[in-house]
């Protein structure tokens, strides 16, 4: 096959770049993260790229910041498939998986009304991971009651 007409998106030096995100949920990894767009580095996202082994995928780049691992297992939750490039001096460095932890702390609400931690009580909340993939669920961990995909994703 002839060389591509052109990279999408040029390679980066150094920085992390998070590739195989589930099409559509590039923005709930930042989220994620806390990138909100104010940060001093240069963040690429490229949505609904082409991929052989997905269909579609969405790729986050990120210049001159690696992820540590406590924030690249929360991505598992939204973007199962992802795999997380360190990048140093042009060449990938590091390429890992990303496995979602077993528990999730703050970040998320829980949807019972009359839970705990939704009550003045300063109680934050904590959901267990259970299943996996596109099939993970998070269970409260005060009250039971159990988010799917489509739930907690809509609080991302
Ligand atoms: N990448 C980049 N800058 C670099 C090196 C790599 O932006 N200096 C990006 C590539 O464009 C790709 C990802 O990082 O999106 C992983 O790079 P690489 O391992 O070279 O690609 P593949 O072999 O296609 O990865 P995989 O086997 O994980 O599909
Ligand atoms: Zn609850």
């Amino acid at each position: 096959m002839s060389e591509k007409r052109e990279l999408r998106v040029e390679k980066i030096r150094d920085g992390t770049v998070i590739d195989h995100i589930t099409a559509g949920t590039a923005l709930a990894v930042l989220r994620i993260l806390g990138i909100t767009g104010k940060e001093d580095y240069v963040v690429s996202v490229l949505m609904n790229v082409p991929s052989g082994k997905l269909g579609r995928k969405d790729i986050v780049k990120i210049e001159g910041r690696e992820l540590s691992p406590e924030e690249v297992d929360k991505i598992a939750l939204v973007a199962p498939k992802a795999t997380i490039n360190i990048i140093r001096n042009f060449e990938v460095a590091r390429k890992e998986a990303v496995k979602p932890p077993s528990t999730i702390k703050g970040m998320l609400k829980c949807q019972n009304v009359a839970c705990i931690t939704n009550s003045r009580e300063p109680v934050s909340p904590i959901f267990k991971v259970e299943g996996e993939g596109e099939n993970l669920t998070l269970r409260c961990y005060y009250c039971g009651t159990v988010m799917n995909r489509d739930e907690f994703l809509k609080q991302f």
